[in-house]
C-alpha cells in the first residue's frame, strides 16, 4: 500500500511539480490550531533544503515586448504557482483590466485552512487592436503574503490612421465564451475543501458546466460534495483519494464554447505517510 502510494506520487505528481517535492511536516505553531502544514521543499545542489516562503511566483509570462499589426487579435497568457490558490489579474498602464462580470470576485477559500499548492493560469484576450490598445500590460498574481507582476509592452507595427469602427462592428456581433482564469493543478491534503477557479467572459455572459474527467465525463451537480459557484468556480468538499484526477470546466454561449482541464491531487495526511 505504501509502495503503491509512493509510485503513484512519483508518476502523477512529478510532471506537475517538476523540481519540487512535497514534505509533510507538522509545524509547532500550526499544530496548536490543529492544522498540518504542507511544506514544499526544493533540493539544492548541496543537498540542503531550501524552503520557500509561502507566496506566489510567476512561471509563464508573455515576454517583455510585443508588436502587432492593426486589427490583429492576440491572447496573452500567464501562469502563477503558490500556496493555496493564487489569483491572476491584468493591468494596462497601471490600471486593472476588468475581463468580465466575474473578474474581481475573490476566492472565498479560507487561506488559513488551505495547506495545498496550486497553479493558476490566465489569459488576456485583445481583440482587434487599435492605437488605444498600445501600452504596458502587466500580469499580476497575489497571495495573502505577496504580490508579483511582470510587464509586456505592446506596440502596433504601424500607427497611421486606424479606424476603430471596424472593431466596434465586430464587437456588436457578440463574443464567444472564453475562459480567462482557471486552476491548472491543485494539490491539497485529504479532508480539506478545495476551490477550483474557472472564470469566463463573453457576450452574452457564458454558462459554466463542470465535468468529471475529460469533456466526455459526467456533469457535476450540486450536492454535499460539490458546489458550482455563481462565479464559475467549483468547490469540492472533504477531499479524498477518490477525487484524484481531471476536472473539465466548459464555458458556453451562443457564439462558442471553451474548455479547460484541472488536475486535482489529494495528498495523504501526515499520519498516513508514517
Ligand atoms: C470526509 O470523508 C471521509 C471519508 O473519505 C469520512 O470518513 C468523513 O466522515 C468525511 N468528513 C466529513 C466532515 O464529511
Amino acid at each position: 500500500m505504501f509502495i503503491t502510494f509512493r509510485l503513484i506520487t512519483v508518476l502523477v505528481v512529478l510532471p506537475f511539480v517538476l523540481s519540487w517535492h512535497l514534505d509533510f511536516t507538522k509545524e509547532k505553531g500550526a499544530s496548536a490550531s490543529g492544522l498540518n502544514t504542507l511544506k514544499i521543499r526544493r533540493n539544492s545542489k548541496q543537498g540542503e533544503h531550501f524552503v520557500p516562503k509561502p507566496g506566489v511566483r510567476l512561471l509563464g509570462t508573455p515576454g517583455s515586448s510585443l508588436s502587432l499589426d492593426p486589427y490583429e487579435s492576440v491572447t496573452l497568457e500567464c501562469e502563477a504557482e503558490g500556496n493555496s490558490s493564487p489569483t491572476i489579474h491584468w493591468l494596462k498602464d497601471g490600471r486593472r483590466i476588468n475581463q468580465g462580470d466575474m473578474d474581481g470576485a475573490e476566492v472565498m477559500e479560507d487561506k488559513e485552512v488551505s495547506e495545498g499548492f496550486s497553479r493558476t493560469r490566465s489569459r488576456l484576450y485583445l481583440n482587434c487592436v487599435t492605437a488605444k490598445d498600445e501600452g504596458t500590460y502587466q500580469c499580476a498574481s497575489e497571495s495573502p503574503y505577496q504580490r508579483v507582476s511582470e510587464k509586456t509592452d505592446l506596440k502596433l507595427t504601424e500607427a497611421g490612421k486606424i479606424s476603430g469602427a471596424i472593431c466596434r462592428v465586430k464587437q456588436l456581433l457578440g463574443t464567444p465564451a472564453r475562459i480567462y482564469m482557471w486552476t491548472r493543478t491543485r494539490i491539497e491534503v485529504q479532508g480539506n475543501d478545495i476551490h477550483l477557479l474557472c472564470r469566463a467572459s463573453g457576450n452574452p455572459q457564458p454558462q459554466i458546466v463542470w465535468l468529471r474527467g475529460n469533456k466526455d465525463g459526467e456533469r457535476i451537480k450540486n450536492s454535499h460534495k460539490y458546489e458550482v459557484l455563481q462565479n464559475g468556480d467549483l468547490v469540492i468538499r472533504n477531499l479524498s483519494w477518490g477525487d484524484l484526477g481531471g476536472y473539465t470546466c466548459m464555458a458556453q454561449n451562443i457564439h462558442g464554447d471553451e474548455k479547460t482541464l484541472t488536475f486535482v491531487y489529494p495528498a495523504a495526511p501526515e499520519s498516513d505517510l508514517k
